[in-house]
């Protein structure tokens, strides 16, 4: 199979007996089955297994190539249809947003901030941290408001629609860490999972309402674009520092080195419609008990006595493994992302599952900004003005404050004189911002 894992990961399974089986989670379901019905569920989990079996066989058989590929100059210029096309996958490469010397001259910059203010950065995981808890070097601040990246980020936020037009595709620059990863250190921290919240999916009564569709039968109705219902989606219902208090709606990296599969890369699930409705009908249907029967979705028991939510933990990212969500064939259809080079870029729809390779098998560090396309959605707005606060301060912003760090005091902090593209770039990190 082109780009899936050749071996699967000991990455964790998840059953009844390992879960978080609260008595007051089977009153979620009961909430969701009183007002959409049995039939309608029944009938959305059949059409969903249904459409899985040819989604899955496609994925299998294309793998990476399913993950469209495209330049900076073609983004800019696309014919409703290509769009159309990325919208319907959710999932794509961008290369060359910043020409590669420049992505280089940021890595060496990255890696002497981080050099020269070692004894202060922490990261994750623990004990071989990667992930590091830096939020504010010029590097980051640098992609994350360079010209093209905030173009880049206006043309995602605007393949959501907004009828009631209180937001706008303008780009708001949410901050998040920045990956520098050594070759030959497994890494198991982040099997297959979907962000944006988990439980409060079910829960959230306007998160839950994204959703109406699925509830109502007509999976295939579902509109992952709309934006006028999700801005008022809570998906830190729960909190938890997995949970990020923005709505992204596109998730993204970008590339500071050149790191291909097997190297620490990103693994996707190239779809953005049928996986989360199998998620979301999946915790009111229980398996047959003959495991020979699993794959048949009619043989599955309608049932919403069950306390248990595969792969859900309140305060974490939701989770899935191949065991608890078998129809997904998860095996098959994690691909990995192609080559990136430095400058290029990955998005993937919040909605998306995705995971990081286990296994970096290169010679390189294999380091990546997370920058995200964020539109200006009043949830966002408070946000990000509450973040300048932080960005000003040097200190980390509200979704990762459990750092604790203070870069104000960091050699080679340069606050505000690190912002690229004028005015638009001070915007976008929330100055002048009306909440
Ligand atoms: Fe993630």
């Amino acid at each position: 199979m082109p780009g899936a894992l050749k071996q699967w990961p000991t990455w964790p399974e998840f059953t009844k007996g390992n879960g978080e089986n609260e008595k007051a989670f089977a009153q979620y379901k009961k909430d969701i089955a009183d007002q959409y019905g049995e039939h309608a569920l029944r009938q959305s989990w059949l059409k969903v297994c249904t459409k899985l079996e040819s989604l899955t066989d496609e994925i299998g058989e294309k793998g990476t190539s399913m993950i469209p590929t495209l330049s900076y100059d073609e983004i800019r210029d696309l014919s409703p249809e290509k769009r159309a096309q990325l919208q319907g996958v959710g999932c794509f490469v961008v290369r060359g947003v910043v020409d590669r010397p420049t992505a280089d001259e940021w890595f060496q910059e990255a890696k002497a901030y981080v050099a020269d203010n070692k004894s202060s950065i922490t990261g994750w995981p623990e004990e071989t941290p990667f992930v590091l808890k830096v939020y504010w070097s010029p590097t980051q601040l640098a992609a994350r408001t360079h010209p093209n990246h905030l173009a880049l980020q206006r043309e995602l936020n605007s393949w959501w629609h907004d009828g009631s037009n209180s937001t706008s595709p303008d780009p708001l620059s949410y901050a998040d860490a920045i990956r520098i990863r050594p070759p030959k250190v497994p890494f198991f921290g982040l099997g297959p999972h979907i962000d944006a919240g988990s439980l409060a999916r079910w829960v959230d009564p306007a998160y839950r309402n994204v959703y109406r569709k699925i509830w109502e039968g007509k999976p295939e109705e579902h509109d992952p674009y709309d934006l006028e219902l999700r801005k008022d989606a809570n998906q830190a219902i729960f909190g938890g520092s997995a949970h990020s208090s923005v709505f992204r709606a596109y998730q993204g990296w970008t590339a500071l080195t050149e790191a291909g599969p097997r190297e620490g890369s990103l693994l996707l699930y190239p779809d953005v419609q049928t996986v989360v409705a199998y998620l979301l009908l999946r915790p009111f249907f229980q398996p047959p008990e003959d495991e020979s029967d699993v794959m048949d979705a009619t043989k599955w028991t309608f049932d919403v006595s069950s306390t248990w939510f595969p792969g859900t933990w309140r305060h974490d990212s939701q989770m899935l493994s191949p065991s608890s969500h078998p129809h997904l064939r998860l095996q098959s259809c994690m691909v990995n992302i192609p080559t990136m080079y430095p400058g290029d870029t990955v998005w993937w729809h919040c909605d998306m599952c995705h995971a990081v390779e286990v296994e970096h098998d290169g010679e390189n560090d294999a380091s990546v900004v997370y920058i995200a396309a964020t539109p200006t959605t009043p949830t966002n707005a408070r946000y990000i003005k509450a973040q300048l606060d932080d960005f000003l301060a040097g200190r980390a912003p509200e979704d990762f404050k459990s750092s604790g760090s203070n870069e104000s005091a960091y050699k080679g902090f340069l606050g505000e004189k690190s912002i690229l593209s004028g005015e638009e770039g001070r915007r976008a990190m929330g100055f002048g911002l009306a909440v």
